[in-house]
C-alpha cells in the first residue's frame, strides 16, 4: 500500500468541520479589521524566497521543496507566505492604488522539509496577515490585536506574546558588528552552518538549533542596547499603544526569527503545549523587503500562524470545536415503489434549501433509521406503499418522537416551518 508523505496528514471529515470552524472565524475577524485576501500560487520562483527569506536561513538553506519544472524553470513549493505577497504587491502594483495600507490576508498550505513531530509537519497551514504601505506603529499594534483576538475569539486563554525590536538598518549594522567581534574569537567551536553565517549575517548564529547551547549564545550582545534613537522611539510608540488596547507583553531581546527581512518590530504569541513547540504564531515588521523585491520603498508589517499549532493549543486547552451539523432530515423507504419516489422527494427538499439524505446501500427500514440517527437528521420522512397511494409521508420528529402525515406537495413548506 502506498502511503503518505512524511510529516503530512489527511483531515478526516470529522476534523474537517473544526477546520473549517477555524477558517471562518479567521476571516470574520479579517473582516472586522478591514483584511482582504490574496490569493498567491502554491509554488514560485526559488529566486523569491532566496532573496526574500534570506540565503542563509534555515528554511532555505535546509527546508525548501525545490525543483525544476519540464521547462527547467527553478521553482519551490512555498515555504512561508510574505514573500509571495509581497511578490504579488509588487508584480500587480498594488501600491499605485489609492487604498493604502493594503492590509491583506491569506490562508493556505505551506511546505518546509522539516523533522516531523507534533506541531512540526512538512505541510502545514497557515493563517496570515500583511499590512503594506504604512509606517505608523499603530499598524504595528493592529496586527498583533488581529492574531489575539483570532486566538481569543476560538476561547485560548493561555497566550503570552513576546515582543522585541530588531531596529533600522543603523541599528542593525551596529549589532551586526558587535556579533561579529563576540563570536569571531570561538567560531571555531560552532557548527559549519554557523561559520558561514559569522560574516554574512550573524544575526542567523543566534537561532541556529545545533549550536544553541554554547556559553556565548548566552553573553551575546543584544539588539536592544544598539538600537538608536529612532529605532528605540518607534519601538516605545508600539509598546505605548499595545498598553493602552490593554494587550499585555513580555520583552524578549533575544527573539531574532528565522527569516532574513525582520526590521523594528518582531512578535511571537506562546501557547499552552504538551510537548516542545509552544510558540504558535510569529510575525514582525520588513520595511526593507517591497523594494528588495524589486517595488519602491515601502513599509510592511504581518504575522503567520499555523492552524496544526492552534489545534494542538486547544486541545491543551481542552476546547473543543467539535459539533458536527445535523442533518434537518432523512427520507426512509419502504418497498420498491417508494425507493423509486424517495430520490425524487430528497432532491426537492435539498432544492428548497434543506440539508437531506437517504440510504443508498439498501439497508432494511431499521437500519434506515440507523442511518438517520448517524446523521443527526431532526425530521425522518418515512415513505411506504399506503404513503405513496395517499400522496403523503409520515414525518417523524425525532427530538421528541411525535408524528404526522405531511402531503407531498406541502412537504417542503412543513419542514421548512419546523426547522
Ligand atoms: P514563521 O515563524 O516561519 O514565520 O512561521 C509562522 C508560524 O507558522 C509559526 O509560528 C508556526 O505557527 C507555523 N509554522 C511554521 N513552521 C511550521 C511547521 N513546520 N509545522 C507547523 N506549523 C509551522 C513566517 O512564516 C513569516 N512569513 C511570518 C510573517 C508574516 N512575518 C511577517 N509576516
Amino acid at each position: 500500500m502506498i502511503q503518505i508523505p512524511r510529516g503530512t496528514y489527511d483531515v478526516l471529515p470529522e476534523d474537517a468541520f473544526k477546520w473549517q470552524k477555524i477558517e471562518a472565524a479567521a476571516r470574520e475577524i479579517c473582516a472586522r479589521f478591514n483584511y482582504k485576501e490574496l490569493r498567491t500560487p502554491l509554488f514560485e520562483s526559488t529566486a523569491l524566497f532566496q532573496r526574500g527569506v534570506g540565503d542563509t536561513t534555515d528554511i532555505v538553506q535546509k527546508e525548501m521543496y525545490s525543483f525544476k519544472d519540464r521547462g527547467g524553470r527553478e521553482l519551490t513549493l512555498r515555504p512561508e507566505g510574505t514573500a509571495s505577497i509581497v511578490r504579488a504587491y509588487v508584480e500587480n502594483k498594488l501600491h499605485g492604488d489609492p487604498n493604502q495600507p493594503q492590509k491583506l490576508y491569506y490562508i493556505g498550505p505551506m511546505f518546509r522539509y522539516e523533522r516531523p513531530q507534533a506541531g512540526r509537519n512538512r505541510q502545514f497551514t497557515q493563517f496570515g496577515c500583511e499590512a503594506l504601505g504604512s509606517a505608523d506603529p499603530s499598524i504595528d499594534a493592529e496586527v498583533i490585536s488581529l492574531a489575539m483576538t483570532f486566538y481569543q475569539t476560538l476561547g485560548l486563554k493561555k497566550l503570552k506574546l513576546v515582543l522585541n525590536s530588531l531596529g533600522d538598518p543603523e541599528s542593525r549594522k551596529a549589532h551586526r558588528d558587535a556579533l561579529i567581534a563576540h563570536f569571531k574569537p570561538s567560531i571555531g567551536e560552532f557548527c559549519d552552518d554557523c561559520q558561514q553565517r559569522l560574516e554574512k549575517n550573524p544575526l542567523r548564529i543566534l537561532d541556529c538549533k545545533a549550536d544553541h547551547h554554547h556559553p556565548l549564545m548566552a553573553t551575546a550582545p543584544s539588539i536592544i542596547d544598539y538600537l538608536n534613537d529612532a529605532s528605540r522611539d518607534y519601538f516605545n510608540k508600539v509598546k505605548a499603544i499595545l498598553d493602552e488596547m490593554g494587550i499585555d507583553y513580555e520583552l524578549d531581546p533575544t527573539l531574532v526569527r528565522g527569516l532574513d527581512y525582520y526590521n523594528h518590530t518582531t512578535f511571537e504569541i506562546m501557547g499552552a503545549s504538551q510537548g516542545a513547540i509552544t510558540t504558535l504564531m510569529g510575525g514582525g515588521r520588513y520595511n526593507g523587503l517591497v523594494s528588495e523585491l524589486g517595488g519602491p520603498e515601502t513599509p510592511g508589517i504581518g504575522f503567520a500562524l499555523s492552524i496544526e499549532r492552534l489545534l494542538l493549543a486547544l486541545d491543551v486547552e481542552g476546547i473543543s470545536l467539535n459539533s458536527d451539523p445535523a442533518l434537518d432530515c432523512f427520507v426512509v423507504a419502504i418497498g420498491e415503489a417508494a425507493e423509486q419516489k424517495a430520490p425524487v422527494l430528497l432532491n426537492r427538499l435539498r432544492l428548497a434549501g434543506l440539508t437531506a439524505d437517504k440510504d443508498y446501500i439498501g439497508r432494511k427500514v431499521k437500519g434506515q433509521f440507523k442511518q438517520a440517527d448517524r446523521d443527526k437528521a431532526k425530521f425522518v420522512v418515512v415513505v411506504g406503499d399506503e404513503e405513496l397511494e395517499q400522496e403523503k409521508a409520515v414525518v417523524k420528529n425525532m427530538a421528541d418522537g411525535s408524528q404526522e402525515a405531511v402531503a407531498f406537495k406541502d412537504l417542503t413548506d412543513y419542514l421548512k416551518e419546523k426547522i
